[in-house]
């Protein structure tokens, strides 16, 4: 069957809207019921392997390798292992220490990109198991991988991408999960409202998906900059990259995301009188320290978008009066912000590109899937 807009103006604003059935479908049977909560049948790997990995390598290109940010902190904080991320086009070329004990996760919406096929069969011939993490039935990723997780975003025909990307993360989070129950390294009180929280997600997607308006304004007084900034700290500077990637491809105006606490390392010098800042203050540990961040950029005149969780600001309900706007997501875990910030990072940008009328779902000089080194 063709694809179509279902009323939609493009297929990205329609692939952004359909994130709470792609959040319900990629949940599916896989947090069913009570204890052990956590159910992946289709993946080979025992327990007991699972326990004798030494290190995870998460590789990908792209959108992709975005979300294995997130992954690589999933994997670090609920089943210690330690994990890295690496860009697909890299990875092959620093000599990796892979061997046996060594889970290799590929990243891939559409399971062709060359470099990730490239990096997948490289760390196979080494020894490591490699898990897939891919949207495509049949794709080559899908094929030569030991084991295959589907996203259920189901297709995705805007470049920019959007629902394959959030599904990445929830695989991430159900496969951390997973091991982590495997090798015993998250306790019981701790696990169970993390389950919780990820089936709330579906919900709050649609919630998230509610402040399009606001963001469509904002994104109209951007869309006349020539570069902004995303700030964020932890899970907050992953999301960041992916939201000034997803500006940077279909409204062409640059921007940058720097951890928070980084930016006064150098390119605080780049800010001036009215530079877009979008600052992500999501993480209760981190509160404190991105707040005086942020005063940091007005006071050098940025003009700053706050993006807030209820409980990420530890009972201050200022940000609003500290920033020149405030948009709040729905309370979730705090490693699970990225799955509902990226929603207004997504809008943003969509809405940026047909400020200034661009053809958002063919960005200039990008394909969909690259099929070449
Ligand atoms: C291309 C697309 C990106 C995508 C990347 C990886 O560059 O334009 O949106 O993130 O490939 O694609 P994959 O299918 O491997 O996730």
């Amino acid at each position: 069957a063709v694809a179509e807009k279902d009323g939609f103006d493009h297929f990205m604003l329609k692939e952004i809207h359909e994130q709470p059935r792609a959040y319900r479908d990629t949940i599916g049977n896989r947090l069913l019921g009570a204890y052990p909560w956590v159910h992946l049948p289709e993946l080979t790997l025992t327990p007991e392997r699972i326990r004798l990995f030494r290190r995870v390598h998460i590789v990908a290109c792209g959108t992709a390798y975005h979300a294995g940010l997130v992954g690589k902190q999933a994997l670090e904080r609920w089943a210690r292992i330690p994990a890295e991320a690496d860009v697909a086009s890299e990875y092959r070329y620093r000599s990796p220490l892979v061997a046996e004990d060594t889970l290799v996760i590929v990243v891939s919406q559409s399971g062709e990109t060359a470099d990730t096929l490239a990096a997948l069969r490289e760390a196979k011939r080494q020894g490591a198991h490699v898990i897939a993490i891919t949207n495509v039935v049949g794709s080559s990723v899908a094929r030569e991988a030991d084991d295959v997780l589907f996203t259920m975003a189901g297709p995705e025909i805007s470049v920019a991408s959007t629902k394959a990307y959030s599904t990445q993360l929830l695989a991430f989070y159900i496969l951390a999960l997973h091991m982590a129950r495997a090798r015993r390294s998250l306790p019981d009180e701790e696990f169970a409202p993390i389950v919780e929280a990820l089936r709330k997600l579906p919900e709050q997607a649609e919630q998230a998906l509610k402040q399009a308006e606001e963001i469509r304004s904002y994104a109209e007084e951007i869309s006349h900059h020539r570069h902004l900034f995303f700030l964020g700290r932890g899970m907050d500077y992953a999301v960041a990259q992916e939201g000034s990637l997803k500006l940077k491809e279909i409204s062409y105006i640059h921007s940058e995301a720097y951890a928070a606490g980084e930016l006064k390392h150098g390119t605080l010098a780049l800010i001036e009188e009215g530079t877009p800042v979008v600052a992500l203050a999501t993480q209760p540990e981190l509160y404190e320290k991105t707040v005086s961040n942020i005063r940091e950029v007005m006071a050098r005149g940025a003009t700053v978008l706050g993006i807030a969780s209820p409980s990420g600001s530890r009972g201050d309900a200022n940000l609003a009066s500290r920033v020149d706007r405030v948009l709040t997501i729905p309370d979730t875990h705090p490693m699970l912000t990225p799955a509902l910030s990226v929603i207004p990072l997504q809008l943003l940008a969509y809405y940026a590109s047909t400020a200034l009328g661009y053809d958002v779902d063919k960005p200039r000089n990008l394909a969909k899937s690259v099929t070449v080194e």
